[in-house]
């Protein structure tokens, strides 16, 4: 029975854990979140978000959540929920490091009747292999035998305005049935979607990592389409859009200078590092679908010196101006971002690189948009933050702006180019 009057601890209050446990509290339950960042600890409990969300900012000011690094917390919860990341190493091997220490660390303070949840995104068989063997161990508990566990892949999508925490649907694995039920009569009291039982703790696993997969598939097809088009003058944006029109068995994704956030560049490592671990399947298409999505970050700088080459420049010495840092429109998102690696590069090869993001503002980047264009030889943009898109071919003429590589595609190509500037897109 799950009930509002419930305790509900969330563990790992980032862009994830964040909105669920505000989500809880508004519909009614007592929430407590633990996280072990005291600087988002002291945001939160100042009422500000740690992040840039809207929504989350408005809701933080009238929370009833409760924020603490103390994970005796966990004793008076009837339901633990683990939100913390899963990154992969520069190996892109998966680093489990961040869920297996919320298990050491909620493990002393659970006692039987509990549910713990995880939603971190994992490959198939981390519950049952990594996941209950610290849970029994540090706590002397059983799973399955005092102790529920289930797995809700969360499938939140910063920045968009239809499809938040309270509207997409969830599939829920679960330990036993017991356990299943109870995590699918939670989220059913909180969000307003359909929630799906799946048939073991392993098939919620996997859905996670097959939708990101689907995602990482799709998008490396896109971009090699891309790079095709470009050498036979096709405009593979066009292309796509045309395709879309078909109304079923086509779903339109665009090609840009890279992938980025937590998710889809990384969750197919889990899959493909666990099956071949597991079982030596090797997954050779999407491990060829991660190295065409990462080969952008190459091309990019390849077209920006083929551009500058054009206008008698070399790369070596040429201020790049690169708009946007995040690694999607209008968030400050910057994990996995693709234009970290793209400056990366582009400064190996001898590259001043200015950059700027109204979102992102650090140290390494200028303050005003205008501060970056001033002298650029060369314009990247590598975010479609509204600032950047909106852009008229006339703001950059203003600048004595002669070269655009528009790694978003986000530009609108016919006003640039009648501004007298080269433009290049990825794939138009
Ligand atoms: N960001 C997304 O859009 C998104 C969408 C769907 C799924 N996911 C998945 O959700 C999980 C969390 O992602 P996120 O974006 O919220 O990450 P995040 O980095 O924004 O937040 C995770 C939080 O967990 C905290 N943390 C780390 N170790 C901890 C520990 N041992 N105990 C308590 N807190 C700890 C971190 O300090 C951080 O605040 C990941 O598995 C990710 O793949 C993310």
């Amino acid at each position: 029975m799950i009930k509002q009057d419930m305790n509900v601890a969330v563990v790992g209050l980032g862009y994830v854990g964040l909105p669920l446990a505000l989500l809880a509290a508004r519909k009614g339950f007592s929430l407590t979140g633990i996280e072990v960042n005291t600087e988002k600890v002291d945001l939160i409990r100042n009422k500000k978000s740690p992040f840039q969300d809207e929504n989350v900012q408005k809701e933080i000011e009238t929370t009833t959540l409760e924020v603490t690094t103390d994970f005796e917390a966990v004793k008076k919860a009837d339901i633990v929920i683990i939100c913390v990341p899963t990154p992969v190493d520069c190996n892109k091997m998966p680093d489990y490091t961040p869920v297996e220490s919320s298990c050491e660390l909620i493990g002393p303070y659970l006692h039987e009747g509990q549910l713990v949840i995880l939603e971190s995104t994992v490959n198939p068989g981390v519950c049952e292999e990594i996941i209950v063997p610290i849970l029994e161990r540090v706590s002397g508990l059983k799973v399955g035998g005092g102790l529920s566990l289930a797995h809700c892949p969360e499938r939140i999508n910063p920045g968009d305005a239809k499809w938040n925490v309270s509207n997409i649907p969830r599939v829920v694995g679960g330990f036993d049935a017991e356990s299943c039920d109870r995590a699918t009569t939670f989220y059913m009291a909180i969000v307003e979607a359909t929630i799906k039982p799946m048939g073991s703790l392993k098939e919620a696993e996997a859905v996670k990592v097959v939708e990101n997969s689907f995602r990482n598939v799709n998008i490396a097809f896109v971009n090699e389409l891309a790079r095709s088009f470009a050498k036979l003058d096709i405009d593979v944006v066009n292309v796509i859009d045309g395709a879309a029109t078909k109304p079923f068995a086509f779903m339109a994704h665009y090609p840009s200078l890279g992938i980025g956030g937590h998710c889809i560049p990384v969750d197919p490592y889990y899959l493909i590092e666990y099956s071949k671990k597991t079982s030596g399947f090797e997954h050779d298409f999407l491990s060829l679908a991660c190295k065409t999505n990462e080969e952008m970050h190459e091309y990019t700088v390849s077209l920006v010196q083929e551009q500058l080459n054009k206008k008698s420049k070399a790369l070596n010495g040429s201020r790049v101006a690169v708009l946007g840092l995040a690694y999607k429109k209008d968030i400050d998102d910057c994990r996995e971002s693709p234009a970290f690696e793209v400056i990366k590069l582009l400064e190996e090869k001898g590259a001043i690189v200015i950059s700027y993001d109204p979102h992102v503002l650090s140290k390494s980047t200028v303050k005003t948009l205008d501060e970056a264009l001033t002298n650029a030889d060369a314009v990247l943009v590598a975010t479609n933050h509204t600032v950047f898109s909106s852009l008229k071919g006339a703001d950059f003429a203003r600048f004595n702006i002669d070269t655009i590589i528009d790694g978003k595609n986000c530009l609108d190509k016919k006003d640039v180019v009648m501004s007298g500037i080269s433009y290049i897109g990825i794939g138009r």
